[in-house]
């Protein structure tokens, strides 16, 4: 057989096993997985290292304006090139919809933005503004030409679209296999301690943790999977970031809800300590939902570890430590004013394998599962996540040994700072592949803005049985079809 390229002597690392062997790659594509394979136009050699499927980052801000209209400081090639030299070899960004904007309009707007990339995308499409046009038309339009899920948000006030636009933005989701992403935090709860706070002149970056309680995330998480149930759709819950909204989650996966989620490195990683930074400089780990604390980075990483959640993705909103970002609105700005959101799309993965696989606390497969394979069935790249032949040769190598200090040159992106400086992380990704393609290789960028491809995704392959609520069930309600 003829290879383009081979990779050869790699310990091939799959969501459910690993093996010793070769991988053969023509027209971006794995043709052929063996112990050896000879020839190849050609060939990298692994030296036993570990080859796993390039990760595929599910929650990054990328050319997107915050909600209070601030654009992140990563455009398409800029966040496509520090996720793949942190072990990406695809990405799915959000493309956000401004109130009045029409959903046309907004995949316009993300498609000029996209074609910068030189990695695959996709996007998940936040809605703001459920219209009747919006839910009839242009959501199906959309997911016609495989954007195949939607983001919502319960806080916020410019976001928010209330339980009622969540129904039926769950209901078009159910009626053509879309998934339903949701920022579950109570709003009232957040404005009312907000409110409180700013009585008392409490403004100081330190104070976005207590404005933001953990009930206020766990009474959302609850009421978000209740209007999924009543709704019978899949829900993906974002960045979790309790203790208690894990344990819901658990508890209603266990129960067979069609429910997923996610955490991030933030929530592992850091601490509200670190919004107590001197002066300003607390500003930098101002994220939504905020940082918790050291008992809340146990339990999660006990739900990482459990199977709680499907991945660990970035949740990148790079806001600058300048005038252009974090302090758009004056150098001494009270929290509620600062951007939110922190950088990680190069983080992520390096920050994962150390903490997780390299320190034992799960297993190189479920480093597969939380990094790519989840998230490529859950968001339908049915050609992306593993290595097998047919597949996409979107392919990382990791040198498992070297251990390196995390810094901000080594994340290539547009930003001044990053949150996880000086972290002492072992393992790194050598080369990355996009489509038999290298991106990245031994600390070199390889590609040519542009050379992404949009990928259209597939309705996803859902896991449980969903849900029928007794007042749906023409059995149980006097035979309505409602
Ligand atoms: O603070 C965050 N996470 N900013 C980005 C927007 C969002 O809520 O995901
Ligand atoms: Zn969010
Ligand atoms: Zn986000």
């Amino acid at each position: 057989m003829q290879f383009d390229t081979v990779i050869h002597d790699g310990t091939l690392v799959n969501a459910s096993e690993t093996a010793r062997g070769d991988i053969g790659i023509r027209d971006g594509r794995i043709v052929a997985m063996a112990e050896r394979l000879s020839g190849g136009d050609q060939r990298i050699d692994a030296g036993g290292r570990l080859v796993m499927p390039g990760g595929i980052e599910g929650h990054a801000h990328i050319a997107q304006e915050s909600s209070g209209g601030v654009m992140g400081a990563d455009d398409y090639y800029s966040g496509s090139v520090s996720a793949a030299f942190g072990g990406n070899a695809s990405f799915i960004p959000f493309a956000a919809q401004r109130r009045g904007q029409s959903i046309d309009d907004v995949i316009a707007t993300y498609d000029a933005r996209g074609a910068r990339s030189v990695l695959d995308y996709s996007y998940h499409l936040i809605v703001s503004d459920p219209t009747r046009e919006v839910l009839e038309d242009q959501l199906p339009r959309a997911f016609a030409r495989g954007i195949t899920s939607f983001k919502v948000f319960m806080t916020y006030d410019l976001m928010n679209i209330g339980d009622g636009g969540m129904l039926d933005i769950l209901t078009v989701a159910r009626t053509h296999g879309a998934v339903t992403m949701v920022h579950a935090e109570n709003n009232d709860m957040v404005k009312w301690m907000n409110a409180r706070l700013a009585a008392k002149g409490l403004t100081a970056p330190k104070y976005h943790a207590i404005s933001r309680p953990e009930l206020a995330e766990e009474e959302a998480i609850n009421r978000a999977i209740a209007l999924a149930k009543l709704a019978d759709a899949p829900l993906f819950i974002v960045h979790v970031s309790t203790a208690g909204g894990a344990a819901i989650v658990q508890r209603e996966i266990l129960s067979g809800a069609r429910l997923y989620a996610e955490t991030c490195p933030q929530y592992l990683a850091l601490t509200r300590d670190d919004l107590d930074r001197p002066g300003m400089e607390g500003a930098k780990f101002i994220c939504s939902p905020p940082l918790r604390d050291a008992a809340t980075q146990a339990a999660l990483w006990g739900h990482v570890r459990s199977g709680t959640f499907s991945s660990v993705s970035s949740d990148h909103a790079p806001y600058r430590f300048d005038e252009s970002g974090k302090f758009r609105n004056g150098a001494e700005a009270p929290y509620p004013q600062i951007a939110n959101g922190m950088p990680g799309i190069g983080a992520r993965l390096p920050y994962l394998f150390s903490e997780g696989v390299v320190k034992g606390r799960i297993s190189l497969e479920q480093f597969v599962q939380l990094s790519a394979s989840n998230a490529a069935r859950i968001f339908g790249m049915t050609s992306k996540g593993s290595l097998m032949p047919g597949m996409d040769a979107d392919i990382a190598i990791w040198d498992p040994e070297t251990t390196r200090r995390v810094t901000l040159g080594d994340q290539h992106d547009n930003m001044d700072y990053t949150p996880f400086e000086g972290m002492e992380l072992t393992g790194v990704p050598e080369t990355v592949l996009n489509r038999g393609s290298m991106i990245v290789h031994k600390g070199r960028l390889m590609a040519q803005e542009g050379q992404g491809r949009f990928v259209p995704r597939a309705p996803a392959k859902l896991d449980g049985p969903g849900h029928t609520a007794k007042e749906r069930d023409p059995a149980q309600n006097f035979g309505t079809d409602i």
